[in-house]
């Protein structure tokens, strides 16, 4: 499901242009799509040194995010995501950087298989990028808001941060959500695409790849 949903993500990648890239098993599916095709692509600006690595092992050229004027596209899985397609990411903990690609792309378009369709967030983790010396101040802060904080213990992000994952939210206003923890001083970022979510759902379900669009 995984693997229909990244394939069908190839139909928005603009010929002769450059292509965002995601991180995570889905994301590496699309990479091998992509591979397939490298021969029409500018190259790719990718969230995550290990996608990188990955698409220039395929021999397509990975720039920059600062050398690119404008990104069409942005593909990238999800962890969860509503109709309304909020998300939560970076359970590979590269939402930092997945959220920047993700802000300079014209059109999100995410692709899951569909365990990840959920009515509300939260079930799964929210992960929450802290500077190192701040980790316990974020925790507190994060507990106030009537989750569990937990370190995730041995790893460091591509930006040389911890990541603290919050358990056991119920995320009835992930917008909210998203600007509060935003706030607490140490948060690089968080792991809510809400404000910007995707703009295009491409979900591989038993039936076929369904396609769900913002409205
Ligand atoms: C990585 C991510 C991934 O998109 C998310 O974890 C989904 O992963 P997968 O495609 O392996 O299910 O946000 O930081």
């Amino acid at each position: 499901m995984k693997q229909a949903a990244a394939q069908a993500a190839i139909a928005y990648v603009p010929m002769d242009s450059m292509v965002g890239v995601g991180s995570g098993s889905t994301a590496n599916h699309f990479i091998a799509e992509l591979g397939r095709i490298k021969h029409k692509l500018q190259g790719a600006v990718a969230s995550s040194e290990a996608s990188a690595q990955r698409l220039k092992q395929l021999g397509i050229p990975v720039l920059e995010l600062n050398s690119v004027d404008e990104l069409p596209v942005y593909v990238d899985g999800a962890d969860e995501i509503t109709r309304h397609l909020a998300m939560i990411k970076g359970g590979g903990g590269a939402l930092t950087r997945e959220k920047i690609v993700a802000a300079v792309a014209r059109k999100f378009v995410c692709i899951a298989d569909e365990t990840k369709l959920v009515d509300v967030l939260g079930k799964f983790p929210l992960p929450v990028e802290v500077i190192p010396m701040a980790r316990s101040h974020v925790a507190r802060e994060l507990l106030k808001l009537g989750g569990q904080p937990e370190w995730r213990r041995g790893v460091v992000t591509d930006n040389g941060n911890v990541i603290l994952d919050i358990h056991n939210l119920e995320i009835l206003k992930p917008i909210e959500l998203e600007t509060t923890i935003n706030q607490i001083a140490g948060v690089v970022a968080n792991g809510l695409f809400a404000r910007r979510g995707a703009d295009v759902l491409l979900l591989g379900t038993g039936r076929g790849v369904q396609t769900l669009t913002r409205h």
